[in-house]
């Protein structure tokens, strides 16, 4: 199953996401199940590493990203099974993007339809704020991706 988290950059929430639920993916043995990817609405920073905020809270929890900003194509409508928008943003931006009619809508999703402390909010775009955004964000994203793959696991019959 191919999972790709989006944002506006690509450099800040989803590469984190990604990060957080590859980690979650590897500690339940589920390599052989899931592949997970990110990118950005934006073009704006194709290339770069996530933002050293972004690695060094994912550091922090032992997290390594592994990640070079990309933008949303229209091949990734046919390549993944889910897409998973940080904001509403996104997710209104992913909608009317080229090529979006190859994909299954329902596998569309806000990231925090899955955090149960503020479901169907946004994950707040950090980029211009301090430090504590970005320990904020991990702590709704690290939720989020926990209850996620748990719908999954459950959806697709799948056992750890
Ligand atoms: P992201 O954050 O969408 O979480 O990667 C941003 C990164 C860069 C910019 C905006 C948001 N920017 O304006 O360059």
């Amino acid at each position: 199953m191919k999972i790709l988290f989006v944002c506006l950059g690509n450099i800040c929430r989803s590469p984190l996401a990604e990060g957080i639920f590859r980690d979650l993916v590897d500690k339940k043995g589920l390599n052989d199940k899931f592949t997970c990817d990110s990118s950005g609405t934006s073009g704006w920073h194709i290339g770069e590493p996530p933002d050293s905020r972004s690695e060094l809270i994912a550091k922090k929890h032992g997290i390594t990203l592994d990640h070079f900003g990309q933008q949303l194509s229209r091949e990734d409508f046919e390549n993944f099974d889910y897409i998973i928008a940080m904001d509403k943003d996104n997710f209104r931006n992913i909608k009317a993007a080229n090529g979006f009619e190859k994909f299954n809508g329902e596998n569309l999703l806000l990231m925090r339809e899955f955090d149960d402390v503020a479901p169907n909010s946004d994950v707040p775009d950090p980029y211009f704020g301090g430090p504590e955004g970005f320990q904020h964000v991990y702590d709704m994203l690290n939720r989020s991706c926990n209850n996620f793959l748990e719908h999954l696991l459950e959806k697709h019959y799948i056992h750890t």
